[in-house]
Protein backbone atom coordinates (compact mmCIF):
# COMPACT_ATOMS: atom_id res chain seq x y z
CA UNK A 1 0.00 0.00 0.00
CA UNK A 2 1.43 3.05 -1.13
CA UNK A 3 -1.01 5.36 0.65
CA UNK A 4 -0.35 7.40 3.36
CA UNK A 5 3.77 6.69 2.35
CA UNK A 6 5.73 9.85 1.52
CA UNK A 7 7.93 9.92 -1.37
CA UNK A 8 11.04 11.66 -2.29
CA UNK A 9 10.68 12.05 -5.96
CA UNK A 10 14.10 12.61 -7.42
CA UNK A 11 13.95 14.10 -11.20
CA UNK A 12 17.45 14.49 -12.59
CA UNK A 13 18.15 15.15 -16.68
CA UNK A 14 17.16 13.27 -19.95
CA UNK A 15 14.86 12.76 -22.27
CA UNK A 16 12.49 10.27 -19.82
CA UNK A 17 12.33 13.47 -17.44
CA UNK A 18 8.61 14.14 -18.89
CA UNK A 19 7.60 11.08 -17.72
CA UNK A 20 7.73 12.23 -13.59
CA UNK A 21 5.32 14.35 -14.46
CA UNK A 22 2.75 11.22 -15.01
CA UNK A 23 4.72 8.98 -11.74
CA UNK A 24 3.87 11.62 -9.84
CA UNK A 25 0.38 11.77 -10.40
CA UNK A 26 -0.39 8.17 -10.41
CA UNK A 27 1.77 8.01 -6.75
CA UNK A 28 -0.25 10.40 -5.56
CA UNK A 29 -3.30 8.69 -7.08
CA UNK A 30 -2.34 6.04 -5.23
CA UNK A 31 -2.58 8.08 -2.27
CA UNK A 32 1.53 9.07 -1.17
CA UNK A 33 2.57 12.36 -0.69
CA UNK A 34 4.84 13.57 -3.47
CA UNK A 35 7.73 15.72 -2.81
CA UNK A 36 10.12 16.37 -6.02
CA UNK A 37 14.03 17.66 -6.23
CA UNK A 38 14.40 18.68 -9.62
CA UNK A 39 17.86 18.71 -10.85
CA UNK A 40 19.34 21.72 -13.14
CA UNK A 41 19.59 19.39 -16.28
CA UNK A 42 15.95 17.88 -15.19
CA UNK A 43 14.58 21.54 -15.13
CA UNK A 44 15.78 21.58 -18.81
CA UNK A 45 13.21 18.88 -20.01
CA UNK A 46 9.93 19.68 -17.34
CA UNK A 47 9.57 22.96 -15.75
CA UNK A 48 9.56 23.20 -11.67
CA UNK A 49 5.98 24.93 -12.30
CA UNK A 50 4.55 21.63 -13.41
CA UNK A 51 5.77 19.14 -11.23
CA UNK A 52 4.65 21.72 -8.71
CA UNK A 53 1.38 21.19 -10.35
CA UNK A 54 1.42 17.11 -10.27
CA UNK A 55 3.00 17.21 -6.80
CA UNK A 56 0.89 19.74 -5.17
CA UNK A 57 4.10 21.01 -3.08
CA UNK A 58 6.81 23.63 -3.71
CA UNK A 59 9.85 21.67 -6.09
CA UNK A 60 13.03 21.97 -4.58
CA UNK A 61 15.87 22.73 -6.89
CA UNK A 62 18.68 24.46 -5.78
CA UNK A 63 21.15 23.62 -2.81
CA UNK A 64 22.19 27.09 -2.03
CA UNK A 65 19.03 28.89 -1.40
CA UNK A 66 18.59 30.93 1.27
CA UNK A 67 14.59 30.43 1.06
CA UNK A 68 14.57 26.35 0.67
CA UNK A 69 17.37 26.68 3.31
CA UNK A 70 15.37 28.45 6.25
CA UNK A 71 12.45 26.76 5.32
CA UNK A 72 13.54 22.98 5.16
CA UNK A 73 17.53 22.09 4.92
CA UNK A 74 18.30 19.14 2.86
CA UNK A 75 18.98 17.05 5.93
CA UNK A 76 15.35 17.38 6.41
CA UNK A 77 14.07 17.10 2.87
CA UNK A 78 15.59 13.62 2.76
CA UNK A 79 14.57 12.63 6.03
CA UNK A 80 11.10 13.55 6.12
CA UNK A 81 9.90 10.64 3.57
CA UNK A 82 9.56 7.36 3.61
CA UNK A 83 11.08 6.46 0.08
CA UNK A 84 13.51 8.37 -2.14
CA UNK A 85 12.72 7.11 -5.93
CA UNK A 86 14.86 8.88 -8.37
CA UNK A 87 13.10 8.74 -11.35
CA UNK A 88 14.49 8.81 -14.00
CA UNK A 89 17.91 8.64 -12.78
CA UNK A 90 20.75 9.17 -15.32
CA UNK A 91 24.61 7.85 -15.59
CA UNK A 92 25.43 10.72 -14.11
CA UNK A 93 23.34 10.85 -11.27
CA UNK A 94 23.67 7.61 -10.89
CA UNK A 95 27.78 7.49 -10.80
CA UNK A 96 28.12 10.20 -8.42
CA UNK A 97 25.72 8.53 -6.14
CA UNK A 98 28.18 5.83 -6.42
CA UNK A 99 30.95 7.41 -5.47
CA UNK A 100 29.26 9.72 -2.66
CA UNK A 101 29.42 13.58 -4.47
CA UNK A 102 27.68 16.06 -3.43
CA UNK A 103 27.64 18.57 -6.00
CA UNK A 104 23.80 20.09 -6.32
CA UNK A 105 20.76 19.50 -3.67
CA UNK A 106 19.60 16.11 -5.52
CA UNK A 107 22.82 14.48 -5.10
CA UNK A 108 23.52 16.32 -1.49
CA UNK A 109 20.04 15.01 -0.38
CA UNK A 110 20.78 11.49 -1.73
CA UNK A 111 23.94 11.37 0.30
CA UNK A 112 22.72 12.87 3.05
CA UNK A 113 19.61 10.24 3.60
CA UNK A 114 18.86 7.41 5.81
CA UNK A 115 15.81 6.61 3.91
CA UNK A 116 15.77 3.35 1.55
CA UNK A 117 16.81 4.60 -1.91
CA UNK A 118 15.17 3.49 -5.07
CA UNK A 119 16.80 4.17 -8.95
CA UNK A 120 14.79 4.13 -12.42
CA UNK A 121 17.69 4.00 -14.45
CA UNK A 122 17.48 5.73 -18.15
CA UNK A 123 19.69 6.01 -20.48
CA UNK A 124 21.31 5.43 -24.47
CA UNK A 125 21.75 1.20 -24.05
CA UNK A 126 25.37 2.08 -24.63
CA UNK A 127 25.66 3.87 -21.60
CA UNK A 128 23.81 1.61 -19.36
CA UNK A 129 25.57 -1.25 -20.83
CA UNK A 130 29.11 0.34 -20.46
CA UNK A 131 31.71 -0.72 -17.77
CA UNK A 132 31.29 2.11 -15.84
CA UNK A 133 27.57 2.34 -14.98
CA UNK A 134 27.87 -1.43 -14.55
CA UNK A 135 30.37 -1.23 -11.87
CA UNK A 136 28.14 2.24 -10.29
CA UNK A 137 25.02 -0.37 -10.09
CA UNK A 138 27.19 -3.08 -8.73
CA UNK A 139 28.05 -0.75 -6.12
CA UNK A 140 24.62 0.55 -5.62
CA UNK A 141 23.22 -2.86 -5.20
CA UNK A 142 25.51 -3.67 -2.61
CA UNK A 143 24.52 -0.57 -0.67
CA UNK A 144 20.34 -2.21 -0.93
CA UNK A 145 19.69 0.58 -3.34
CA UNK A 146 16.21 -0.84 -5.25
CA UNK A 147 17.02 -0.85 -8.91
CA UNK A 148 14.16 -0.76 -11.02
CA UNK A 149 15.68 -2.39 -14.40
CA UNK A 150 15.51 0.04 -17.19
CA UNK A 151 13.28 -1.64 -20.42
CA UNK A 152 14.42 -2.35 -23.59
CA UNK A 153 12.92 -0.94 -26.58
CA UNK A 154 13.61 1.55 -29.22
CA UNK A 155 14.98 4.97 -27.13
CA UNK A 156 14.48 8.63 -28.34
CA UNK A 157 18.24 8.87 -29.92
CA UNK A 158 17.09 6.18 -32.17
CA UNK A 159 18.81 3.43 -30.77
CA UNK A 160 17.09 0.20 -29.52
CA UNK A 161 17.95 -2.28 -26.22
CA UNK A 162 17.74 -1.62 -22.74
CA UNK A 163 17.89 1.83 -21.18
CA UNK A 164 14.82 2.89 -21.71
CA UNK A 165 12.18 4.02 -18.33
CA UNK A 166 10.59 1.49 -17.02
CA UNK A 167 6.69 2.26 -17.47
CA UNK A 168 5.42 4.47 -15.03
CA UNK A 169 2.91 1.59 -14.18
CA UNK A 170 5.87 -0.54 -13.70
CA UNK A 171 7.88 2.24 -11.40
CA UNK A 172 4.28 2.47 -9.03
CA UNK A 173 4.51 -1.43 -8.62
CA UNK A 174 7.96 -1.38 -7.28
CA UNK A 175 7.07 1.01 -4.98
CA UNK A 176 3.96 -0.89 -3.97
CA UNK A 177 5.94 -4.02 -3.41
CA UNK A 178 8.34 -2.54 -1.56
CA UNK A 179 5.90 -0.92 1.26
CA UNK A 180 3.95 -4.47 0.67
CA UNK A 181 7.32 -6.07 1.53
CA UNK A 182 7.94 -3.59 4.58
CA UNK A 183 4.93 -4.31 6.06
CA UNK A 184 4.77 -7.89 5.43
CA UNK A 185 8.03 -8.02 7.46
CA UNK A 186 6.70 -6.50 9.89
CA UNK A 187 8.91 -3.47 10.43
CA UNK A 188 6.68 -0.84 12.40
CA UNK A 189 8.41 1.46 10.28
CA UNK A 190 9.27 0.51 7.27
CA UNK A 191 11.86 3.37 6.76
CA UNK A 192 13.56 2.40 9.95
CA UNK A 193 16.29 -0.10 9.71
CA UNK A 194 17.89 -1.48 6.29
CA UNK A 195 16.02 -4.81 6.45
CA UNK A 196 12.97 -3.28 4.62
CA UNK A 197 15.43 -3.04 0.95
CA UNK A 198 17.11 -5.81 1.82
CA UNK A 199 14.99 -8.70 3.49
CA UNK A 200 16.82 -11.75 1.15
CA UNK A 201 20.23 -10.78 2.70
CA UNK A 202 22.05 -13.70 4.18
CA UNK A 203 19.99 -16.01 2.00
CA UNK A 204 21.68 -17.84 -1.28
CA UNK A 205 19.49 -18.44 -4.31
CA UNK A 206 20.68 -20.19 -7.54
CA UNK A 207 18.61 -19.07 -10.79
CA UNK A 208 18.24 -21.23 -14.25
CA UNK A 209 17.47 -19.10 -17.17
CA UNK A 210 17.54 -19.46 -20.92
CA UNK A 211 17.53 -22.28 -23.43
CA UNK A 212 20.12 -24.74 -23.52
CA UNK A 213 22.04 -25.41 -26.74
CA UNK A 214 22.41 -29.55 -27.43
CA UNK A 215 25.43 -29.93 -29.66
CA UNK A 216 25.20 -32.55 -32.89
CA UNK A 217 28.64 -31.51 -34.22
CA UNK A 218 30.75 -29.00 -33.96
CA UNK A 219 28.48 -26.75 -35.14
CA UNK A 220 25.11 -27.83 -34.99
CA UNK A 221 23.07 -27.97 -32.60
CA UNK A 222 19.37 -27.90 -31.03
CA UNK A 223 17.83 -25.22 -29.23
CA UNK A 224 14.95 -23.50 -28.22
CA UNK A 225 13.71 -20.04 -28.48
CA UNK A 226 13.76 -19.13 -24.93
CA UNK A 227 14.82 -15.14 -24.35
CA UNK A 228 16.15 -15.65 -20.70
CA UNK A 229 14.45 -12.19 -19.92
CA UNK A 230 11.89 -13.44 -17.13
CA UNK A 231 15.17 -15.87 -15.36
CA UNK A 232 17.08 -13.11 -15.89
CA UNK A 233 15.30 -10.45 -14.40
CA UNK A 234 14.42 -13.38 -11.60
CA UNK A 235 17.80 -13.41 -10.71
CA UNK A 236 18.25 -9.71 -10.40
CA UNK A 237 14.96 -9.05 -8.84
CA UNK A 238 16.74 -11.68 -5.83
CA UNK A 239 19.33 -9.71 -5.94
CA UNK A 240 18.05 -6.26 -5.15
CA UNK A 241 16.35 -7.98 -2.26
CA UNK A 242 19.51 -8.67 -1.19
CA UNK A 243 19.84 -12.51 -1.61
CA UNK A 244 23.67 -13.90 -3.06
CA UNK A 245 22.35 -15.06 -6.62
CA UNK A 246 24.17 -17.23 -8.81
CA UNK A 247 22.54 -17.32 -11.87
CA UNK A 248 23.45 -19.95 -14.52
CA UNK A 249 22.28 -19.02 -18.03
CA UNK A 250 22.00 -21.16 -21.28
CA UNK A 251 23.11 -19.05 -24.40
CA UNK A 252 21.22 -15.64 -24.27
CA UNK A 253 21.67 -12.56 -25.92
CA UNK A 254 20.99 -10.38 -22.97
CA UNK A 255 23.82 -8.62 -20.60
CA UNK A 256 24.29 -10.06 -17.42
CA UNK A 257 22.02 -8.84 -14.54
CA UNK A 258 23.59 -6.36 -11.93
CA UNK A 259 24.34 -7.58 -8.49
CA UNK A 260 24.52 -11.47 -9.53
CA UNK A 261 27.10 -13.97 -10.24
CA UNK A 262 26.53 -15.57 -13.46
CA UNK A 263 27.64 -18.84 -14.80
CA UNK A 264 27.40 -19.46 -18.50
CA UNK A 265 26.39 -22.77 -19.46
CA UNK A 266 25.52 -24.37 -22.75
CA UNK A 267 23.72 -27.91 -22.28
CA UNK A 268 21.52 -29.46 -19.70
CA UNK A 269 24.42 -31.50 -18.10
CA UNK A 270 26.51 -28.18 -18.19
CA UNK A 271 23.41 -26.21 -16.32
CA UNK A 272 22.98 -29.22 -14.12
CA UNK A 273 26.66 -29.94 -12.84
CA UNK A 274 26.36 -25.60 -12.19
CA UNK A 275 23.77 -26.04 -10.10
CA UNK A 276 24.68 -28.83 -8.01
CA UNK A 277 28.00 -27.05 -7.49
CA UNK A 278 25.74 -24.03 -5.98
CA UNK A 279 23.81 -25.88 -3.35
CA UNK A 280 22.72 -25.71 -0.62
CA UNK A 281 21.21 -22.65 -1.28
CA UNK A 282 17.70 -21.27 0.38
CA UNK A 283 16.11 -20.60 -2.89
CA UNK A 284 16.14 -22.10 -6.48
CA UNK A 285 14.20 -20.94 -9.36
CA UNK A 286 14.56 -22.82 -12.51
CA UNK A 287 12.92 -20.57 -15.14
CA UNK A 288 15.07 -22.28 -17.76
CA UNK A 289 13.79 -23.68 -20.91
CA UNK A 290 15.92 -26.66 -20.86
CA UNK A 291 16.06 -29.20 -23.62
CA UNK A 292 14.12 -32.07 -23.10
CA UNK A 293 16.74 -34.42 -25.17
CA UNK A 294 20.11 -34.23 -26.55
CA UNK A 295 22.24 -36.02 -29.28
CA UNK A 296 23.45 -39.52 -27.99
CA UNK A 297 26.53 -39.34 -29.40
CA UNK A 298 28.09 -36.01 -30.55
CA UNK A 299 30.05 -35.89 -33.57
CA UNK A 300 33.30 -34.96 -33.58
CA UNK A 301 33.76 -33.39 -37.08
CA UNK A 302 31.02 -31.39 -39.02
CA UNK A 303 28.56 -33.88 -40.26
CA UNK A 304 28.43 -34.02 -44.31
CA UNK A 305 25.94 -34.32 -46.68
CA UNK A 306 26.32 -37.74 -48.25
CA UNK A 307 26.81 -38.41 -51.52
CA UNK A 308 23.55 -40.69 -51.73
CA UNK A 309 21.74 -37.57 -50.12
CA UNK A 310 20.40 -39.86 -47.05
CA UNK A 311 19.77 -37.73 -44.02
CA UNK A 312 22.14 -38.90 -41.09
CA UNK A 313 19.91 -40.41 -38.39
CA UNK A 314 20.29 -38.48 -34.93
CA UNK A 315 19.61 -40.32 -32.10
CA UNK A 316 18.76 -38.88 -28.84
CA UNK A 317 19.12 -39.51 -25.37
CA UNK A 318 17.03 -37.98 -22.37
CA UNK A 319 18.62 -34.84 -20.52
CA UNK A 320 18.59 -35.03 -16.89
CA UNK A 321 15.82 -32.77 -15.36
CA UNK A 322 17.07 -30.33 -13.09
CA UNK A 323 14.11 -28.83 -11.34
CA UNK A 324 12.99 -33.00 -10.43
CA UNK A 325 17.08 -33.17 -9.32
CA UNK A 326 17.22 -30.09 -7.35
CA UNK A 327 13.62 -30.70 -5.93
CA UNK A 328 15.39 -34.51 -5.06
CA UNK A 329 18.76 -33.40 -3.64
CA UNK A 330 18.21 -34.89 0.39
CA UNK A 331 19.84 -32.64 2.80
CA UNK A 332 21.27 -30.41 -0.19
CA UNK A 333 17.32 -29.73 -0.72
CA UNK A 334 16.84 -25.75 -0.88
CA UNK A 335 14.36 -24.41 1.10
CA UNK A 336 12.47 -23.37 -1.49
CA UNK A 337 12.16 -25.13 -4.62
CA UNK A 338 10.64 -22.71 -7.27
CA UNK A 339 9.58 -24.78 -10.86
CA UNK A 340 7.97 -23.04 -14.14
CA UNK A 341 5.17 -24.72 -16.44
CA UNK A 342 4.21 -23.24 -19.57
CA UNK A 343 1.29 -24.38 -20.81
CA UNK A 344 -1.07 -23.72 -23.98
CA UNK A 345 -4.17 -25.25 -22.10
CA UNK A 346 -5.70 -25.88 -18.90
CA UNK A 347 -2.94 -23.88 -17.44
CA UNK A 348 -3.64 -24.21 -13.77
CA UNK A 349 -4.70 -27.55 -13.43
CA UNK A 350 -1.40 -28.56 -15.97
CA UNK A 351 0.44 -26.07 -13.08
CA UNK A 352 -0.33 -28.23 -10.28
CA UNK A 353 0.25 -31.45 -11.85
CA UNK A 354 3.22 -30.54 -12.58
CA UNK A 355 4.36 -29.10 -9.54
CA UNK A 356 3.59 -32.60 -7.96
CA UNK A 357 5.03 -34.55 -10.49
CA UNK A 358 8.84 -32.75 -9.92
CA UNK A 359 8.27 -32.26 -6.26
CA UNK A 360 8.70 -28.51 -6.03
CA UNK A 361 7.25 -26.47 -3.48
CA UNK A 362 5.91 -23.81 -6.34
CA UNK A 363 5.03 -23.56 -9.97
CA UNK A 364 4.87 -20.23 -11.48
CA UNK A 365 2.28 -21.19 -14.63
CA UNK A 366 2.03 -19.08 -17.53
CA UNK A 367 0.26 -19.57 -20.95
CA UNK A 368 2.31 -19.89 -23.91
CA UNK A 369 -0.46 -20.41 -26.54
CA UNK A 370 0.31 -18.63 -29.82
CA UNK A 371 -1.14 -15.02 -29.86
CA UNK A 372 0.38 -14.24 -25.75
CA UNK A 373 4.24 -13.75 -27.21
CA UNK A 374 5.22 -15.05 -23.85
CA UNK A 375 8.37 -16.39 -25.93
CA UNK A 376 11.05 -13.22 -26.74
CA UNK A 377 8.18 -10.91 -25.47
CA UNK A 378 8.54 -8.49 -22.37
CA UNK A 379 5.11 -9.11 -20.88
CA UNK A 380 3.68 -12.51 -19.13
CA UNK A 381 0.45 -13.39 -17.46
CA UNK A 382 1.11 -16.06 -14.45
CA UNK A 383 -0.91 -18.01 -12.00
CA UNK A 384 1.65 -18.86 -8.88
CA UNK A 385 1.00 -22.47 -7.47
CA UNK A 386 1.91 -22.94 -3.75
CA UNK A 387 -0.11 -25.88 -3.38
CA UNK A 388 -2.64 -28.15 -4.18
CA UNK A 389 -5.63 -26.16 -3.12
CA UNK A 390 -7.07 -23.47 -4.73
CA UNK A 391 -6.89 -21.20 -2.24
CA UNK A 392 -2.94 -21.68 -3.15
CA UNK A 393 -3.35 -19.82 -6.42
CA UNK A 394 -2.81 -16.77 -7.34
CA UNK A 395 -3.54 -15.52 -10.34
CA UNK A 396 -1.34 -12.12 -11.53
CA UNK A 397 -2.56 -9.60 -14.36
CA UNK A 398 -0.36 -9.43 -17.30
CA UNK A 399 2.43 -7.72 -16.22
CA UNK A 400 6.28 -7.03 -17.51
CA UNK A 401 8.64 -9.51 -17.01
CA UNK A 402 10.20 -7.37 -14.21
CA UNK A 403 7.22 -6.74 -12.50
CA UNK A 404 6.55 -10.50 -12.57
CA UNK A 405 10.18 -11.17 -11.24
CA UNK A 406 9.97 -8.15 -8.27
CA UNK A 407 6.21 -9.96 -7.55
CA UNK A 408 8.15 -13.33 -7.33
CA UNK A 409 10.98 -12.42 -4.69
CA UNK A 410 8.59 -10.25 -2.83
CA UNK A 411 6.71 -13.37 -2.13
CA UNK A 412 10.02 -15.41 -1.61
CA UNK A 413 10.84 -12.61 0.98
CA UNK A 414 7.59 -13.00 2.68
CA UNK A 415 7.73 -16.11 2.32
CA UNK A 416 10.92 -16.56 4.32
CA UNK A 417 9.76 -14.04 6.93
CA UNK A 418 6.83 -15.99 7.89
CA UNK A 419 8.82 -19.58 7.84
CA UNK A 420 12.31 -17.80 8.64
O1 LIG B 1 8.83 -30.56 -17.83
P1 LIG B 1 8.81 -29.12 -18.21
O2 LIG B 1 9.93 -28.75 -19.13
O3 LIG B 1 7.49 -28.62 -18.71
O4 LIG B 1 9.02 -28.37 -16.82
C1 LIG B 1 9.32 -27.03 -16.73
C2 LIG B 1 10.11 -26.77 -15.49
O5 LIG B 1 11.11 -27.75 -15.29
C3 LIG B 1 10.89 -25.46 -15.57
O6 LIG B 1 11.00 -24.94 -14.27
C4 LIG B 1 12.24 -25.89 -16.13
O7 LIG B 1 13.26 -24.99 -15.78
C5 LIG B 1 12.42 -27.24 -15.43
N1 LIG B 1 13.19 -28.21 -16.21
C6 LIG B 1 14.47 -28.54 -15.79
N2 LIG B 1 15.19 -29.50 -16.46
C7 LIG B 1 14.65 -30.12 -17.53
C8 LIG B 1 13.34 -29.80 -17.97
C9 LIG B 1 12.65 -28.84 -17.28
O8 LIG B 1 14.97 -27.95 -14.82
N3 LIG B 1 15.36 -31.04 -18.16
Amino acid sequence: MIENRRILLVVSGGIAAYKSLDLARELRRHGATVRAILTEAGARFVTPLSLAALTGDKVYGDLFSLTDESEMGHIRLSREADLVLVAPATADILAKMAHGLATDLATTALLATDKPVMVAPAMNVRMWEHAATRANMATLAARDVTVIAPAVGEMACGEEGEGRLADVSDIVAAVEDFFDTAAALGAANPTEGGSAAAPLRGRRAVVTSGPTHEPLDPVRFIGNRSSGKQGHAIAAALARLGADTVLVSGPVALPDPVGVSVVHAETAEDMLRAVSARLPVDVAVMAAAVGDWRAREVASHKIKKRTDRTPPRIELAENPDILAAVAAAGNKRPRLVIGFAAETEDVIAQGRAKRAAKGCDWIVANDVSPGTSVFGGDENTVHLIRGADEDQTESWPRLSKDAVAARLADAVARHFAAVP
